[in-house]
């Protein structure tokens, strides 16, 4: 399972890219609102591509298919690593089938359901997003979905590929890990989360300690 940075922070996406395991970014326009000190959105999106060198999720905001395949037009002239995000909507399934002659990737977002995720597949889409932790968030058990949209994929052999977004813990991450997601995004927070672990710095400790009475030298 690959591991992409969910988030529109050029410093996180920088320190967590340099451990050499993210494959990939997801942004949306909740996120990339989050940095507008940073001034244009195109010129930060560029620099994410520069940094991470994967593929680098940017939304539309057009509501109608004609609007969101202009969008997708503009957006991917930033970068050949730019994959358009569309809303599952029935305008979004419109612009995602179009794209989908043009070779544009496109990543379907807010998917709460299988079905969604199968029409998504069918419309052209390369990736789906099903939002896991916003499904928790109304009483519902989120990895269930995504369980009977990765049995859907392969029994039809589809290769589109499941992103396991809106991770809240570690845990989320280990599901999708368990039920064969293509790939977890999650935000900068979960990444650090997921490599502490106490018992690892208690024995880093006292390894280096034990190293430090011999007064040997490596
Ligand atoms: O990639 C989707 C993600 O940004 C949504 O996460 O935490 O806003 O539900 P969240």
């Amino acid at each position: 399972m690959q591991f992409y940075l969910d988030t529109g922070n050029i410093d996180e996406i920088r320190e967590l890219a340099d451990w050499g395991v993210v494959e990939g970014v997801t942004t949306n326009p909740s996120l990339l609102a989050k940095e507008k000190d940073r001034g244009d959105y195109r010129a930060l999106l560029a620099e994410i591509c520069e940094v991470v060198r994967g593929p680098v999720s940017a939304e539309v905001i057009a509501e109608d298919a004609e609007g969101m395949v202009e969008q997708a037009r503009s957006l991917v002239k930033i970068s050949s690593h730019i994959v358009i995000k569309i809303p599952c909507v029935p305008e979004g399934l419109k612009a995602t089938s179009i794209l989908f002659e043009d070779g544009v990737h496109v990543n379907m977002t807010l998917i709460f359901s299988p079905l969604q995720a199968l029409i998504a597949a069918n419309a052209g889409a390369s990736y789906v997003s099903p939002f896991v932790g916003r499904l928790d968030d109304i009483g519902h058990e989120g990895i269930e979905e995504v369980v009977k949209m990765r049995e859907i994929f392969d029994v039809y052999g589809i290769d589109t590929e499941i992103i396991f977004a809106s991770t809240r813990h570690p845990e989320h991450v280990l599901q999708a890990a368990l039920i064969g997601a293509d790939i977890c995004t999650m935000p900068a927070r979960v990444f650090r989360q997921m490599v502490a672990h106490p018992l690892t710095d208690i024995g880093l400790k006292r390894f280096l300690d034990d190293w430090g009475k011999t007064g040997f030298e490596i």
